[in-house]
């Protein structure tokens, strides 16, 4: 028979207990599938006695995943530990100098250290893989680095957060307000032990930075994303946008832009009836668009045990079978370092304010928008009982440096009531 392929697998939480499960359940399967078996040899987390609920009995025992890493009996360290640095990137290491392959489902690592890692697992003649880091169960790794390499990738965009899809959806389908539902989603336990990587859009900004390197072949550059969070929506967003028939996501984006690589992780209005408009819930969607595919779009669970586990098993089925992708889709010490696009592509933009009630207050405001070249598209005053009266306006397409400078003037009209909440309108 073929020589076993060999996994430690250090982790044993949500993740990698899924991993262990998918190797017991479907060892024939796995077989079938890469000419040889897939098993695991050690395993480590931190607490050797906690019911995983799967039989771990036939596998050494690890304290240190480092320890782990190096095991003479592994031929690929699985790293489902988490954690940008500590543990997860030091037996990553010890696993490279080790001459070990790695698969990791770890997108915080690799969106700080990815490129050093690439570049220390090739020049040891090694692979990291990491389709489980990006958008959980959906095989969008894969797709951009094999399915699509064929093409020019034009953009890359989508909602890769559960956790903020389904705040922002159940805002809209139930009228709470924010803080409510954001309760409501720490009681489900959806939200990450530092909710901020959550809702600050840090987690999708992550994801993001991983897909722009492979789509774009540049270095992967987090601290290149344009990062912000949905903690300032708000309920009179979400059903005002809906009435002018929209959606609000938080939404990732990154493009090539004459100006530099332009990436951004924030809240957009999309179409209501767009795919991106439609996804419910915890779901994760990815849009991409090359120059010959056009647009293609892929949808699944971003999170949990089974879909991030199989997305895990694709990565170490593919070691199996002999197919070694580099980690960004091309050799590491190839890819570009890419300059920061300091300004965004032009959009439509929605604009929402309450104006004192007083003749020429609308006036005033759509003046100041004329001055500074910012066309209004559309414009609509809620009906109200108070001295203010609320008012939304959608733009044509401006820079985003034109609509500042017409929102600083508006100030001097001496008719706003609140400060204006501006959103992105993003065209997909
Ligand atoms: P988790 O449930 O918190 O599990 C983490 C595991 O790592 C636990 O078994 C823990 O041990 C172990 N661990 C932590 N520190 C350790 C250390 N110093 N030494 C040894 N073991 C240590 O996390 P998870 O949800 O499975 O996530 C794992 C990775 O997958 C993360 O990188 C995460 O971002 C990524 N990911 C998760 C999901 C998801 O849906 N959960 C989706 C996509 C990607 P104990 O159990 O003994 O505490
Ligand atoms: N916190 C993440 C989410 C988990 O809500 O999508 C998967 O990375």
């Amino acid at each position: 028979m073929t020589e076993p392929l060999r996994l430690g697998i250090a982790g044993l939480g949500t993740v990698g207990a899924g991993v262990v499960k998918i190797i017991r359940q479907k060892a024939n399967l796995l077989t079938a599938r890469t000419g040889r078996p897939v098993v695991i040899t050690a395993v480590s987390a931190r607490s050797k006695d906690k019911d995983r609920g799967v039989n771990l009995s036939a596998y050494a025992w690890e304290d240190d995943p480092v320890a782990l890493a190096k095991r003479d009996d592994v031929d690929v360290f699985v790293e489902l530990m988490g954690g940008a640095d500590g543990p997860a990137k030091a037996a990553t290491e010890a696993a490279i100098a080790a001459g070990k392959d790695v698969v990791t489902a770890n997108k915080a690592m690799l969106a700080l250290h990815g490129q050093e890692l690439a570049i220390a697992a090739e020049n040891a003649g090694r692979v990291i893989r990491f389709e489980a880091a990006v958008a959980g169960g959906i095989p969008v790794v894969k797709a951009l680095t094999e399915g699509l390499a064929g093409n020019q990738i034009e953009r890359v965009m989508g909602v890769m957060n559960g956790t903020c899809n389904y705040i922002l959806t159940r805002m809209q389908s139930t009228g709470l307000p924010y803080d409510q539902v954001f309760e409501e989603a720490n009681q489900l336990g959806y939200l990450e032990s530092d909710p901020n990587l959550d809702v600050g859009g840090i987690d999708a900004g992550h994801k993001l930075a991983l897909l722009a390197s492979i789509a774009f072949g540049t270095q992967v550059a987090f601290d290149g994303v344009d990062l912000e969070g949905i903690g300032q929506i708000t309920i009179e967003d979400i059903t005002q946008a809906a009435d002018m028939g929209f959606r609000i996501k938080l939404l990732g984006v990154a493009q090539m832009t004459a100006r530099g690589l332009e990436q951004r992780m924030s809240p957009c209005l999309v179409p209501a009836d767009s795919p991106l408009g439609q996804l419910e819930g915890g779901t994760n969607m990815v849009v991409i668009e090359g120059d010959h595919v056009g647009q293609i779009v892929l949808r699944g669970a971003g999170a949990g045990e089974g879909p991030t586990a199989s997305a895990v098993m694709s990565d170490v089925l593919d070691i199996a079978r002999g197919i070694r992708v580099c980690t960004f889709g091309q050799p590491a010490k190839t890819l570009e370092c890419a300059k920061a696009a300091k300004s965004t592509t032009p959009a439509p933009y929605y604009l929402r304010m309450d104006l004192h009630d007083k003749p020429g207050a609308l006036a005033k405001i759509a003046t100041a928008l004329g001055e500074a070249g910012v066309s209004v598209d559309r414009m609509r005053q809620y009906g109200h009982e108070q001295t203010s009266a609320p008012v939304l306006i959608v733009t044509h397409k401006t820079t985003r440096d034109s609509l500042d400078i017409a929102i600083k003037s508006f100030a001097a009209t001496g008719v706003l009531a609140s400060n204006p909440v501006t959103i992105r309108i993003e065209t997909v």
